[in-house]
């Protein structure tokens, strides 16, 4: 287990502003140099099926450009594994994808489908890229994926985040309580844990508090936030309740 939390910033909301005007600016590149300068130890980006975010050419950008690590969000298709073989980026998170979601609504279905699951992550994980599953916090779902040799799981903070924003604070305290006993379960097996999806200044501390979370995944609220503040400036406020709730 790491002292260090990491912070992985997702620059895709970056890139679905430049594509409403459908133009070159705001530049999702120079906000993740931006996000480097201000203490991200990593940069997510989301190459959707639809593209309607990150683009290919964003991909090859990040991989030319970026100092940390690149986490390449994707769906378990084909096409995505070609170009993730073909980039090979610091880790592969393979997320559910449907095309008329917003963003990305639930964990993958690794119970259920773990002998497609092994036999797609095999030639990521041997190509040298880190392979993280983004699961609901249930444990069939992290049993399955240290069954099939995922390096990674990412817990989705989805429903946390949720139900804390709809003010339902009992149930949001026992979605809490499941990821602090899937964070320790995945770990004793021998995951590696991250979380992400939703969270923000008011939500990020109980989840950077768990031990066993080595990183954690933040985009939306960022980027909304630094139309206030600067990117800059929310990074580093990020950093530092991720930090406090750390050493707390
Ligand atoms: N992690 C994963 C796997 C995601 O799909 C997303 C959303 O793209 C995030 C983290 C970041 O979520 P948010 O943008 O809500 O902070």
């Amino acid at each position: 287990m790491s002292d260090k939390l990491r912070l992985g910033v997702n620059i895709d909301h970056v890139a679905t502003l430049r594509n409403a005007r459908g133009g070159t600016t705001p530049d999702p590149i120079r906000a993740a140099k931006l996000a480097e300068a201000a203490g991200a130890d990593g940069i997510t980006a989301h190459l959707r099926e639809d593209r309607r975010h990150i683009r290919d050419a964003d991909i090859e950008a990040l991989m030319e450009a970026l100092e940390t690590p690149l986490n390449f969000e994707m769906a378990a298709t084909q096409e995505m594994q070609e170009i993730a073989l073909r980039h090979k980026p610091h880790a592969v998170c393979i997320v559910p994808e449907k095309r008329e979601e917003r963003t990305t609504e639930g964990g993958l279905e690794v119970a259920g489908d773990d002998n497609r699951l092994a036999t797609y992550i095999e030639p990521l994980a041997a190509a040298g890229s880190r392979v993280s599953l983004f699961i609901a916090p249930d444990e069939a779902q992290v049993r399955a994926s240290a069954r099939i040799g995922a390096a990674v799981i990412e817990l989705h903070a989805g429903t946390y985040t949720d139900l804390h924003n709809e003010g339902r604070h009992a149930e949001r305290d026992a979605e809490l309580a499941r990821i602090v006993e899937m964070s320790a379960l995945a770990h004793s097996l021998g995951l590696e844990v991250h979380a992400g999806h939703g969270l923000s200044y008011e939500t990020v501390g109980p989840v950077a508090a768990i031990p066993e979370i080595m990183e954690l995944n933040i985009g939306h609220f960022l980027i909304g936030e630094s139309v206030f503040v600067g990117l800059e400036a929310a990074i580093k406020e990020m950093r530092a309740l991720m930090d406090a709730a750390r050493a707390s």
